[in-house]
């Protein structure tokens, strides 16, 4: 649809009239919109104030792209972990480190959009484990510490793996101690067992005049080393956790599948304390899972779908407390959107088991590249503070008041997520594609969602613009809002979708008068309007899923979707 002005001249006068061109079909007509009188510069001004006036519908009419409408069809869309990769980087999620200079395998870097979401996850991941609850505290520890933690935590002495080339593709892997010879390489090769050598995985660096110390491969062991005094501090009552998030360090032999396997990652973990033979008091949640016990792996069967409620009682998981965190672990996933079916629980085989571990159960993803550990969740019974007791030759027992014993608690599951692995599970599991829209919808849970709105003038107009800043100096307060000026109505729609942003504001004819706008919700496309002075609660709740959009203001048909 365009406007534009007509002279017309009768018996040698000028006339000027606003008219405007209107597809029907495969027709363009013209229609008579207004008289603009006999002079040129008067009739300009007139235009503009007609279309000033003209209703919000036709104003809407003309600054939108012609677009046949659809029906709304989200498909999901299974890609491969590098189609991930490249749309992380086109969005500006995620950027190889020292791309310019050729990238750095095992690092990566994070963009404007990127860095949000992996803040989402964790604020997400320390409200459900933290706040929500009254026996877990937190602790932010150092990245180097006292060298002798490692050596005391087993770290020095046998964090490694093993290095290995293959035979036929000569690519570098690794593999476990228990797996040589058992295992071969992704193209099918066999690997070289005459080459094949200990590697050693932390990263070591000097300190002051070259004292050897090592950044952390696992933010776990801070715990353990500052456990009395956060004890103490905080005066817990077992049976409490303590909570951390930050960065590790792995040399990792072969990075690989985009963040999946990093040299520089981060970790949200908890150790969680009992008195020994302490019973579980908490109702183990009400969730069903593949599970995948060890029996099970050595006799090749297939995982079952089962309550975990119902593994603990059938014997499978051995006991409530880890029955308990592997259900609380897989509902957070589940509450914030991920595809419960995409998940499972598999025990680790007594192979596989780390040094410090009498059981272990991982929470699996299938990733495209296959089921791949997404978190560990081990019982690592009273191994941690018993070394630490014996290298620091300190007391961490605790008295218990009640029967005035001493004794060293127990860490009866050690919940341990990476926060890229998770940021890796929200987006396969959010990337949809809508063919009516004809671009990607990224449906995260909004509160994972980079942006939480968009906020756009409908069009170029200094009434309009002022609107929009004014809505977005209010919410602003309390979101990351975005104003989005430029472009048709549809790809700025299309802009947010595509990097998950679950609301979008228009600001338009009728805001002035009724101080309202129009909120777009991205999976639905549905309109409501809202009053601008209750926008910033309603945002809040439909954030946190408190009320449903339909509810949350009044329904209104408009072209653009
Ligand atoms: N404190 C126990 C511990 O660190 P882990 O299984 O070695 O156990 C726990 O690591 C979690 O940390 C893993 O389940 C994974 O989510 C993440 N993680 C481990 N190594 C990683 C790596 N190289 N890159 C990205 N994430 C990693």
């Amino acid at each position: 649809m365009m406007v534009y002005i007509v002279r017309q001249k009768i018996n040698g006068k000028d006339y000027y009239y606003l008219r405007k061109s209107k597809r029907e079909g495969k027709k363009v007509k013209s229609v008579f919109i207004g008289y603009l009188g006999k002079n040129k510069s008067e009739a300009e001004k007139k235009a503009k104030e007609i279309m000033k006036n003209l209703k919000t519908k036709e104003k809407e009419e003309i600054n939108m792209e012609e677009k046949i409408e659809k029906k709304i069809e989200l498909i999901k869309k299974d890609i491969s972990v590098e189609e991930l990769a490249n749309f992380c980087k086109r969005r500006g999620f995620v950027y190889q480190s020292g791309e310019i200079y050729g990238g750095f395998a095992g690092f990566w870097d994070f963009g404007h959009l990127g860095v949000e979401l992996k803040n989402c996850i964790k604020k997400q991941w320390w409200n459900y484990h933290v706040y929500n609850r009254e026996d877990i505290v937190g602790i932010d520890g150092s990245i180097i510490t006292h060298p002798n933690v490692w050596k005391a935590s087993g770290h020095v002495d046998s964090f490694s793996d093993i290095f290995v080339v293959c035979k036929k593709c000569k690519k570098p892997g690794k593999v476990d101690r228990a797996e040589l010879g058992k295992i071969k390489c992704e193209c099918g090769g066999e690997y070289d067992e005459k080459t094949a050598k200990e590697f050693k995985l932390m990263f070591e660096t000097g300190v002051g005049e070259g004292e050897k110390a090592y950044l952390r491969p696992e933010t776990a062991q801070l715990i353990f080393a500052n456990f009395k005094s956060v004890y103490e501090n905080a005066r817990m009552k077992l049976p409490f956790g303590i909570a951390q998030i930050g960065k590790a360090f792995r040399n990792e032999i072969a990075p690989r599948d985009f963040l999946f396997r990093s040299r520089e990652f981060e970790q949200m973990e908890i150790e969680y304390f009992i008195k020994p033979k302490e019973d579980c008091p908490y109702k183990i949640p009400d969730v069903e899972i593949n599970v995948f016990s060890s029996q099970a792996q050595e006799k090749n069967q297939e995982p079952v779908k089962m309550k975990i409620r119902e593994a603990f009682e059938k014997g499978i998981v051995k006991k409530t407390w880890h029955a308990y965190w592997l259900a609380t672990e897989f509902l957070w996933f589940k509450n914030l959107g991920a595809n419960p079916d995409n998940f499972r629980i598999r025990q680790h085989k007594k192979d596989e088991l780390a040094h410090y571990s009498s059981d272990c159960w991982d929470l699996e993803y299938k990733f495209p590249f296959g089921w791949k550990e997404l978190e560990g969740i081990a019982d690592r019974s009273n191994y941690d503070l018993n070394q630490h007791e014996k290298f620091s030759k300190k007391d961490l027992k605790i008295f218990d008041e009640k029967d005035k014993t001493k004794f060293l608690p127990e860490v009866i599951c050690e919940p341990s997520l990476g926060v890229e692995r998770a940021f890796l599970v929200f987006l396969f599991d959010s990337y949809y594609y809508d063919s009516s829209r004809e671009n990607i919808v990224l449906r995260l849970n909004p509160k994972l969602s980079p942006i939480k709105a968009a906020i756009f003038p409908i069009i170029k107009e200094k009434e309009f613009e002022k609107i929009s800043q004014e809505v977005f100096d209010i919410l602003k307060q309390e979101f990351n809002v975005v104003q989005d000026l430029s472009g048709s109505i549809g790809r700025r729609y299309a802009r947010n979708d595509e990097i998950g942003t679950p609301y979008c504001i228009t600001v338009d004819g009728y805001s002035q008068k009724n101080q309202d706008i129009t909120l777009r919700e991205r999976d639905t496309t549905k309109q409501i309007r809202v009053k601008i002075s209750n926008l910033k609660e309603t945002l809040k709740k439909l954030i946190n899923g408190e009320i449903e959009f339909e509810k949350a203001g009044k329904i209104v048909e408009t072209r653009i979707k």
